[in-house]
């Protein structure tokens, strides 16, 4: 577990969680601190839900990048990328594809400074601290510019970082701004937490895990599919469409389950015409 290596950049605020570290406890990782671990026990007490719900992220997210590569996608742009775990985008994609180029992007530093020494040797992976609220910046950083050739088709992955963005940023303006850098053929995929389709017991356990993440770590923006639509508008939706996560290009019928709605996130996978 993490006291602090010495490489961790000092302003790296230990004693408050962080949303990478504590998603990455849940993960099953090893860094984070007790004040991440603090508050994933306490959403892992109101449901354990949450760790079935990172876990149908992951999965969507190897489905989606696999998927990818087969439309003969080689270049990937995952902004919100996280810490590293296990089935990271390039490790999904270069398995597949060893010439697939993958640039990270995280506003966290801790999630850079754990990328940067696994993407060392491999010439065709980068980490940048950026921001998905910066456009400019991420499109333009140096390390993203000197991998990703904006003239040949990007996929642009944002899973389960939008709903840190807050409607006042305009999210969809935003996504725009991505879309308009990428050329024909190209793709943006994302998955969104949503509470639509929770009913009962399993909504009011979803809307207390949505207040302590709120309360500790960040204003939470819950979407609808149709606000997620409006997100990556001009992009169109490839079969199934906007679905909950385990629904979308499932490997099989057990991948999906008996409920699927209740992972309560959406996935989506969308094409720029
Ligand atoms: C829940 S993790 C998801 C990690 C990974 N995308 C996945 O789905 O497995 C969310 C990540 O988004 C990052 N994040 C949140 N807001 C962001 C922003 N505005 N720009 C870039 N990264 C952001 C957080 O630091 C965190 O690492």
């Amino acid at each position: 577990m993490l006291d602090r290596p010495r490489w961790t950049p000092k302003r790296i605020d230990l004693t408050r969680p962080s949303a990478a570290r504590v998603y990455d406890y849940l993960l099953g990782g090893g860094c984070n601190t007790a004040a991440d671990r603090e508050l994933a026990k306490r959403l892992l007490e109101v449901t354990p839900q949450v760790r079935v719900t990172v876990r149908l992220n992951r999965s969507f997210l190897r489905r989606a990048v696999t998927w990818l590569v087969g439309q003969g996608v080689t270049q990937f742009l995952d902004i919100g990328s996280g810490i590293p775990s296990v089935g990271n985008v390039h490790q999904i994609a270069q398995g597949l594809n060893p010439k697939c180029r993958v640039a990270y992007v995280d506003n966290d530093p801790i999630a850079i400074a754990y990328a940067e020494p696994l993407l060392r040797d491999n010439a065709f992976a980068t980490a940048v601290l950026a921001d998905f609220r910066s456009p400019d910046e991420v499109l333009n950083a140096p390390d993203v510019r000197a991998l990703i050739d904006f003239d040949q088709p990007v996929a642009v992955l944002t899973l389960l970082m939008m709903h840190f963005v807050a409607d006042s940023a305009d999210p969809a303006r935003l996504m725009r701004r991505y879309r308009d850098a990428l050329v024909p053929g190209s793709y943006v995929a994302l998955s969104h937490p949503s509470f639509t389709g929770a009913q009962g017991d399993e909504l009011a356990d979803a809307q207390s895990v949505g207040e302590i993440v709120q309360d500790t770590l960040e204003p939470l923006h819950l979407r609808t599919a149709d606000e997620l639509l409006r997100i990556i508008d001009g992009f169109e939706p490839v079969p199934p469409g906007v679905v909950h996560l385990p629904l979308w290009r499932p490997d099989s019928d057990a991948d999906v389950g008996r409920h699927p709605e209740s992972s309560l996130v959406y996935g989506v996978v969308a094409a720029k015409p």
